[in-house]
């Protein structure tokens, strides 16, 4: 197979690398999901197993994927063919980058469509929709926007071709500038928004529904739920991060940055729960209303508070803005491997995957609409692409990253490439890549099927 390496960018610095990590990072899965599947799982003792699986699954995952990516330096499907053969093993890792690259593919055709929700929700506040709204106002404008499939069909559309025009310029024009400006100002808007929900009288009732452990409504499928969005919202387990990493330069600490970016994405995540919570109690709503709860309930807030116009505005274009750093990262692993390996050129290989994927995205706009009623196993076509990626595939491919990197790699390769500042943390890292990672991985799976009752 001919590899064109010659099309292989690379960030400009660590720098580069970490804003478009942490731009992939975070995006909808902290300020969308993060809030309305804590409401969904009873709060404050799902966020606790989430919080856990982040330190001990996830940033040792991050650690290892992010070395796979520089080690072969290339798209995850050449990236786990290279790194078998070079560790002699069995060929059918080379399966673990396709896995991927469906999963990346299958996750943005809803992603875009619920960023397309974003999008019209800019305009909504351009257009005074929110002003002076209450919570009924709000969930009807809510219902009506998502009945309509043709609305819903032109915002999925317009954020599927802002995305592939972004991945379409490459890696160091699009990816780069994109997330430069973007992380210190949503941090600011989401400060704002906490110091909002102080001021109303239920930010003391929000907090208790985050923080406080109710370890009766742990169901085995919430603790799944919370270790797939561990993964999901660290953009692990499918190869984003891999062909990030595999554009990151060899003398940068991947551990360090690690670090930072698990951090940064949580704090967001956190200060989102913290802003809609109290909103939430302190209108009547209810933490478990699903998919449209930042929707039905930030609305609110913009339309009751003096300058909420502009917030509104400015808050939607931020989180527009997130969602593309993301999504860029979900649809690079294809882009990647068609242009290296299948001798497309950029522009064709986005052209194909963007309309392959807008095409699928037209299941989860149904979802809320035309084919609301249409079901397996209880959940709607969103719902099952969410539960099948981010609590299935993710942590399958994370699973298989841990083992790849804990037991396949040479010892000396993944020692040398991480180059950690002494051996204690790479000890650590090893045992938590090689044990903690995949046990807790495969306890959950075996709890969820009933295995351990
Ligand atoms: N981490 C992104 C978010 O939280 O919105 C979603 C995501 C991006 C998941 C890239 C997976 C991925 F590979």
């Amino acid at each position: 197979m001919t590899i064109n390496k010659a099309t292989h960018g690379h960030w400009s610095s660590r720098f580069a690398f970490i804003l478009a990590a942490t731009g992939s990072a975070v995006g909808l899965g902290n300020i969308w999901k993060f809030p309305y599947i804590t409401g969904e799982n009873g709060g404050g003792a799902f966020v606790l197993v989430y919080l856990l699986c982040v330190v001990l699954i996830g940033i040792p995952i991050m650690i290892a994927e992010t070395m796979l990516g520089r080690r072969a330096q290339s798209n995850p499907i050449e990236a786990m063919q290279q790194l078998t053969d070079e560790a002699q093993a069995d060929k059918n890792w080379r399966y673990l980058g396709w896995l991927g690259v469906i999963a990346g593919v299958l996750i943005l055709s809803y992603y875009s469509v619920i960023a397309g929700w974003a999008s019209a929700y800019i305009f909504k506040d351009l257009f005074g929709s929110f002003f002076g709204i209450d919570a009924t106002q709000s969930q009807t404008l809510f219902d009506n926007f998502t009945a309509s499939p043709i609305q819903l069909i032109f915002w999925h559309s317009v954020f599927m071709a802002a995305t592939m025009w972004i991945v379409a310029k490459g890696v160091n024009n699009g990816l780069e500038k994109s997330v430069r400006f973007l992380m210190p100002s949503l941090f600011v808007l989401l400060f704002l928004l906490v110091g909002y929900a102080m001021t109303t009288n239920s930010y003391q009732q929000g907090l208790d529904f985050m923080f406080n452990l109710d370890f009766s409504k742990l169901t085995g499928n919430a603790i799944l739920t919370a270790m797939g969005h561990a993964f999901f919202t660290l953009s692990l387990g499918m190869g984003a991060i891999m062909v990030y990493g595999s554009y990151l330069p060899k003398d940068v600490s991947i551990a360090k940055t690690a670090y930072l970016i698990a951090a940064a994405d949580t704090i967001v995540a956190l200060l989102a729960g913290i802003a809609i919570f109290p909103l939430v109690f302190e209108h009547g709503l209810h933490p478990a209303s699903g998919a449209g709860l930042i929707f039905q309930t930030l609305p609110i807030a913009f339309g009751n508070m003096t300058g909420g116009w502009l917030m509104g505005m400015l808050f939607f274009v931020l989180l527009v803005f997130a969602a593309l750093s993301s999504s860029i990262s979900l649809i690079e692993p294809a882009v990647a491997w068609l242009v290296e390996n299948k001798n497309f050129t950029r522009e064709k290989a986005c052209l194909w995957t963007g309309l392959g994927t807008w095409f699928l995205g037209l299941g989860t706009v149904f979802s809320f609409n035309i084919w609301k009623d249409v079901v397996f196993f209880d959940k709607n076509i969103f719902q099952l692409l969410d539960y099948l990626t981010a609590n299935v595939m993710l942590p399958i491919g994370g699973f298989a990253i841990a083992v790849f990197a804990g037991y396949i790699m040479k010892r000396e390769h993944t020692e040398s490439e991480l180059q950690m500042p002494c051996t204690q943390s790479y000890d650590v890292w090893r045992i938590l890549v090689r044990y903690v990672a995949p046990a807790s991985i495969f306890l959950v799976f075996l709890h969820v099927v009933g295995v351990l009752g």
